[in-house]
This record gives structure tokens, sequence and C-alpha cells, in this order.
């Protein structure tokens, strides 16, 4: 409109709004990278308080405070720095723009005016009063774009750090072509399987083994041998890298990965609860078992009885804000809980290591019970002398190979690695009961 009105005035006063465009293009350039870096500290912030606050114990038992506060203040001071400078940016920017603003205003009321004086007949009163009017109305939307472009960078650095987590590739996912695992009776098969969670470091070395459905058996071997490692394959929490794993004679590469990990229970040395009642966290994965399946899940865990002893029994708050439970009973809780989903196959990671010794016998006692009643299949990890005597099979590992496999009293006599194991256990164990005496 300004340019029809007059052509030259109009692209004269126009020139210093290209200016501000070309401007914004560049100040958007360079406040992307300083956002991009405030949201970064922002996101330190948050993983450090939330590891510290896991960790507050350690920290107060080390007396670190001051060491810690000293380094939260470091991760809020680069916070700081990097939001002062992004504002300082900001800060210049729109008044900048409000200068282009300006000087276009001056231009054309300039320009008009000396157009007029001088009788041109490029120019009139009139237009010069229309020319005012446009130039109140073009002062909001060049703000409005100043701004917008200004929030937009801002989500754009936000934006960023989600899709970096939303792009990081998935690596275990269902096979295109996978089906859903049917009922098992629960026979486990590792053929020459190998694994490394860094490429050329392996952590399994090619171990075949069958396991029968419904057998016990215990896996025992040195810190680090991989062990945990090989419970952790059998859910599919990573896939191995050569050889295969069936369970009933299919491949679990080949079955969806919500079908199977429903047929196998898992419990890790970290029993975790969530925030809500003791109940709540039996049925998580079993939402719709009836009141008897429930109390009869805890008293094969040894848990009903201590459940009754609670001021609140099953309705107990438990988790982050409840009741601080000990080792044991979070453990006995966490047995439950997987009995309770009934898997056919029973996974653990030694389950007592670090709980109580009576809990321990009791979370023994459970196990070796339900793996006797129950028909499945328990894989135990454990180095626990007592549960080795006891278990019919031992898989025994060595730095990432299966270097034995038999019952106890074999090994002793066959695998001088297992002999030698077994005494440091049993003088680990003889040395902690002392202790505990
Ligand atoms: N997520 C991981 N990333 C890289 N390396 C890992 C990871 N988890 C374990 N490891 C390494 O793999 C090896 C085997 O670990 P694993 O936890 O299976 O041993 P383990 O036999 O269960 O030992 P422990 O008796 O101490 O529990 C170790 O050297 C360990 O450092
Ligand atoms: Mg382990």
């Amino acid at each position: 409109m300004v340019l029809w009105i007059s052509p030259m005035v109009g692209a004269v006063s126009i020139i210093p709004l290209a200016f501000a465009f070309i401007f914004i293009r560049k100040y958007n350039r360079r406040v992307k990278s300083l956002y991009a870096g405030v949201r970064k500290k922002l996101g330190n912030i948050g993983s450090f308080v939330q590891d510290r606050l896991a960790g507050i114990l350690v920290t107060q038992s080390f007396g670190r405070r001051d060491h810690e506060t000293e380094k939260f203040r470091e991760n809020a001071d680069h916070f700081y720095d990097s939001s002062v400078k992004a504002s300082r940016l900001r800060n210049t920017y729109f008044p900048i723009v409000s200068v282009f603003g300006f000087i276009n205003n001056v231009i054309m009321l300039g320009l008009g005016a000396w157009l007029i004086m001088n009788d041109s007949s490029l120019f009139s009163l009139g237009a010069l009063l229309a020319y005012r009017g446009f130039w109140w109305r073009l002062q909001s939307p060049i703000r409005t774009i100043a701004q917008t472009s200004d929030i937009l960078q801002r989500a754009r650095a936000a934006a960023t750090r989600i899709m970096e987590l939303l792009d990081k590739p998935v690596s275990i996912k269902n096979e295109s072509d996978a089906r859903s695992l049917g009922s098992v009776n629960g026979a486990i098969d590792f053929n020459e399987v190998s694994f490394s969670y860094l490429q050329g470091k392996p952590i399994l070395k090619q171990v075949s083994f069958s396991i029968k459905a419904g057998e016990f058996v215990a896996v025992a071997g040195g810190s680090g041998s991989g062990k945990s490692t090989l419970l952790n394959l059998i859910p599919r929490f990573y896939d191995v890298d050569s050889g295969s794993i069936t369970i009933d004679g299919t491949q679990i590469k080949m079955v969806t990965l919500d079908s199977l990990r429903k047929k196998i229970g898992y419990v890790g040395q970290d029993h975790y609860l969530f925030d809500g009642t003791i109940w709540e966290n039996l049925i998580y994965g079993d939402p719709a078992a009836a009141e008897e399946e429930i109390f009869s899940a805890a008293k094969k865990a040894n848990a009903h009885d201590f459940i009754l002893s609670l001021q609140n029994g099953y309705e107990t708050q438990v988790g982050q804000n409840g009741v601080k439970l000990s080792g044991g009973q979070r453990q006995r809780l966490s047995l439950a809980r997987a009995f309770l989903a009934t898997p056919r196959i029973l996974l653990l990671d030694e389950p007592t290591a670090s709980v109580e010794p009576e809990s321990e016998f009791l979370i023994h006692e459970a196990v070796l019970k339900r793996s006797r009643e129950s028909g499945g299949t328990t894989v135990l990890v454990t180095h626990r002398i007592d549960l080795l005597r006891q278990a019919p099979r031992i898989l025994f590992f060595d730095q990432g190979r299966l270097a034995a496999d038999g019952a106890h009293h074999d090994l002793v006599e066959g695998c001088s690695a297992y002999a030698e194991a077994y005494l440091r256990w049993e003088v680990e164990e003889a040395n902690q009961i002392s202790v505990l005496r």
C-alpha cells in the first residue's frame, strides 16, 4: 500500500525493515546455540539433583555435604551464566528491532515532509497522514514477528533436547514378523551365545547349556564373570551378539517382547517398590488378581506375616513417601510380586545379597518351595553356600565361559576353579556370621 501511494517514499522507508529481517535472522542463529546451552545446563542440574538425592545417605555418611553443595553451586553458576548471556542478547535484540522501526518512521516523516515542503508532486500531506497510520499498524506485527521468532528459538532448543532422546535408536524391538509367545513349559536353551556390551570386550563367550522345564538351576561365578548379564539376556534386556536363546525351542528373538516378558519373572538385587500401598505394589504385574491369590503369593514369599504386623497391613504406604521397610522385607515383597504374576520362568539375581540373616533364610525357603510346588523353571544367581549345596544343578561361570555344569559335589571334585571359589565363599560367609554375632 505504501508503495502504491508513493513508490519512492515507500521503497526508501521499507529499506530499514529489510535490515530488521536480516538482523532477526542473524539473531536467531546466535541465540539458538545460547538457548541450547541454557537447556543443557538446566538438564545437568536436574540429573545432578536426582543422582545426589538418591545417594544422600552416602554423602552424609562420608561427610561430603560441603563438597556436594559446592558442586551444585558450580552447576547452578553455569546455568546462571548462560541464562544471563541469553537474556543480555535478548534484551539488546528487542530495542534494536524497535530502532529499525523507528528509522523507518524517521525516513518516512523526513522524506515526506521534505517532499511536501519542496512542493513535489511525488508526495502530499494526505499521503503523509496515511503513512503515519500505516506505520502505527506496522509496529505491532514487527514486534510480534521479533517476539515469536525468539519464542520459537527457545522452543526449538527445548525440542532439540527432547528429540535427542526420542531419536536414540531402539536396539531392542520386536522383529517385523515377531509372533506372540503362547503358554510355555519353561525349557531354556543357550546355543553358542556370545555377548559384549562394548565392541571387542566379550562378556559371555560361546555359552551353551539346556535347562529343562521345571528345573531349579543355580548360577555361580566370581564377580564380573557375567552372571547378571546371562539373566538379562533371557527377557531380552539385551540382544545376543551371536548364537541364540530359545524357550521351549522357540527363538526369543522371534517373539514379541511383551509376550516373552510376561512369561518371565525377574527379581534383581535392586528391589524397587513404587510409591503406593503394599497392595498396589503386589498387583503391579497382575492388576486383576483376586484377594486369595494376593494373600497366597505373599504367604509363599514369606511376606504375609510381616505385612499384617504393620499398622495398616496391606494398605501400608511404601516407596518414596511411605514407611521404611528393611532390605529383606522389600526383597520379600518383590518376590511376592513376581510370584503373583505366576511366571513359568523365574529369574533371581542374588536375591539375598543385602538382606539380614532372618530374611535370607525366609527368602531361600520361599524360592525353594515355589520351585518345588509350581513346577516352573527357576534360575538363581547366588554364591550362598547352603543354596549351592541344595541346588540339584549349578552352572559355574569363569570369565564369561561356562566352566562347569553339575551338582555341588561333582563340581567340588571336578572343577578346581569352582572348588577354590567355594572355599572363598565359605570363608566370606563364616566371617559375615561372626561379625553379626
Ligand atoms: N551395562 C553395562 N555396560 C558395560 N559393561 C557392563 C555393563 N554391565 C556389566 N558390565 C560388565 O560386564 C561384566 C560382567 O558383568 P555382570 O554384571 O554380568 O557380572 P556378574 O557376574 O553378575 O558380577 P557380580 O557377581 O559382581 O554381580 C563386568 O566386567 C561388568 O563390568
Ligand atoms: Mg551380578
